[in-house]
């Protein structure tokens, strides 16, 4: 909001107070009042702050004229209010007039002292956000009513209403808060509203997805690439603590040294696994006649996949209308014994939740169903299974669709499809409604741990790819069902 003013337009000093933070539409309403008395920008003394002013309520100020500016000028107006330079609304207030006055190409001149400092404003606002966007990470708060996630993050900027649309666009069926020291931002899946600034004590320091996060991040963290000064230029060291997988970091480096002579010197361990050719002849004799009876088999069998503690059976209700295959289990599913329970299945349930699909109504299986993986120290490196071990688990997956009986299956990723069509199909040319042969209808999308594996700026675009990818699967199952 507009404030203050000492000399109601005459020839002196103007003074104009601003709202705290980014007071876009208070530095809208000033400068068109000034633009319209001719006020130029040597005059104007702009400050920051509650007061009470001259310009008096928002209404007062709105019938001044709005201004014809170039389209340039009002979104660079836009992104540089957010910074926390104090001299922000005084250059922008100047890059406003030297427009109206003659230079209403100025914004082309970028060598232009004025127009490159602002410039690197509205960049420095982009990183920010760019930041906020992948830094943030909310956690889940025990409590009453619905579930809740408050999340804590320190932006350098005053870029919390100018963040909080991407994350309603992306958790819009959750109830968050984001909380900042200077304003928090809370959305209850209808309305976004802001309030008072929040204290890092307010936000939970852990909740119970924090392991598999670092235990992700420890099993993909390789030491013979560890370039500090890259890892800080992306990622500053202060976001470092709010993020589970980070909190890894200084350990990981301290050890990186060590760890990359024992990776040079390590001889692979040879692989313990079942003789598929007996195995899957084996299954031919197989006439399980429950799912329950089949598990039992799947349970007693050996991996035909070098690797693995235990089988990880599919999980959902027989009858799901969805059934969700994946490639395999990773480290976290076979240490519990359960699927998509790691940072891939959390991410697939974030995405089923945004996408309005609910987790316990829909099956989620693998299409091999032991982990695959070759030790590595004290790691256990993910291997990808071959065509031929994914054809030794097919039978299994078959039989295992046949009594869950899904009107629709889903394939997540390329060994999903290849287990389910029988053949490999690109996912990116294939991706949508799919048929697979079966008695159920088929579709393909992305796996979720290719997700996590994108670059930092390529992710937000393909994660709400895959979010509509899982709205459609949604439509897909409702028509299947002959719902609307
Ligand atoms: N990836 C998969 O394909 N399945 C799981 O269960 C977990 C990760």
């Amino acid at each position: 909001m507009v404030a203050a003013g000492a000399d109601l337009f005459g020839g002196g000093p103007q003074a104009v107070r601003l709202s705290p933070g980014a007071d876009a539409a208070g530095f809208r309403d000033a400068v068109r009042r000034l633009a319209a008395a001719a006020v130029p920008p040597e005059r104007v003394i702009w400050s920051v702050g509650e007061a009470p002013g001259l310009f008096g309520t928002p209404e007062a100020v709105t019938d001044a004229p709005a201004l014809a500016l170039p389209r340039g000028v009002g979104d660079l107006v836009t992104k540089v209010v957010p910074h926390r330079d104090p001299e922000r609304y005084a250059l922008l207030y100047t890059l406003v007039w030297r427009v109206l006055h003659g230079e209403r190409r100025l914004l082309e001149v970028s060598s232009d002292p004025l127009v490159h400092r602002l410039e690197r404003m509205a960049k420095a606002i982009a990183r920010d956000l760019h930041k906020m966007h992948a830094f943030l990470r909310f956690r889940r708060v025990e409590g009453e009513g619905p579930e809740r996630f408050v999340a804590w993050f320190e932006p350098d900027h005053h870029i919390l209403a100018a963040a909080a649309p991407f994350f309603v666009g992306r958790f819009r069926s959750l109830h968050w808060t984001i909380l900042t020291p200077e304003a928090s931002a809370r959305w209850d899946t209808v309305d976004l509203s802001f309030g008072p600034p929040g204290r890092r004590e307010d936000a939970p320091a852990t909740d119970g997805f924090e392991a598999g996060w670092r235990d992700y991040y420890e099993s993909t963290f390789n030491p013979a690439r560890t370039n500090l000064a890259a890892m800080r230029a992306e990622m500053p060291k202060k976001y470092w603590r709010n993020m589970p997988e980070t909190a890894a970091i200084p350990g990981l480096v301290r050890a990186a040294a060590a760890r990359t002579e024992t990776m040079i010197e390590r001889v692979p361990q040879p692989a313990i696994k079942r003789d598929p050719v007996r195995a899957v002849a084996a299954m031919a004799d197989q006439a399980p006649e429950s799912l329950e009876a089949l598990n039992a088999i799947i349970r007693r069998s050996e991996p035909l996949v070098p690797g693995a503690t235990q089988a990880v059976l599919g999980e959902g209700p027989l009858g799901a209308p969805i059934a969700f295959v994946g490639e395999q289990p990773g480290d976290q599913e076979d240490r519990q014994g359960r699927p998509f329970v790691g940072p891939a299945g959390q991410l697939l349930s974030r995405a089923m939740a945004e996408a309005g699909i609910v987790r316990g109504e829909a099956y989620l299986t693998n299409a091999v169903k032991h982990f695959k993986f070759e030790q590595r120290g004290k790691r256990r490196i993910h291997q990808n299974p071959t065509a031929g071990e994914v054809s030794h688990y097919r039978w299994w997956l078959e039989r295992e669709l046949d009594f869950v009986a899904p009107r629709l299956v889903v394939a997540l990723g390329a060994t999903a499809v290849l287990a389910l069509a029988g053949r490999a199909i690109p996912v990116t040319r294939a991706r949508g409604p799919a048929d697979f042969g079966k008695g159920y209808s088929g579709f393909i999308t992305v796996h979720p741990s290719y997700l996590l594996r994108l670059p930092d700026g390529a992710k937000d675009e393909a994660y709400a790819a895959f979010v509509a990818d899982l709205r459609r699967v949604g439509e897909v199952a409702r028509e299947l069902a002959g719902g609307p």
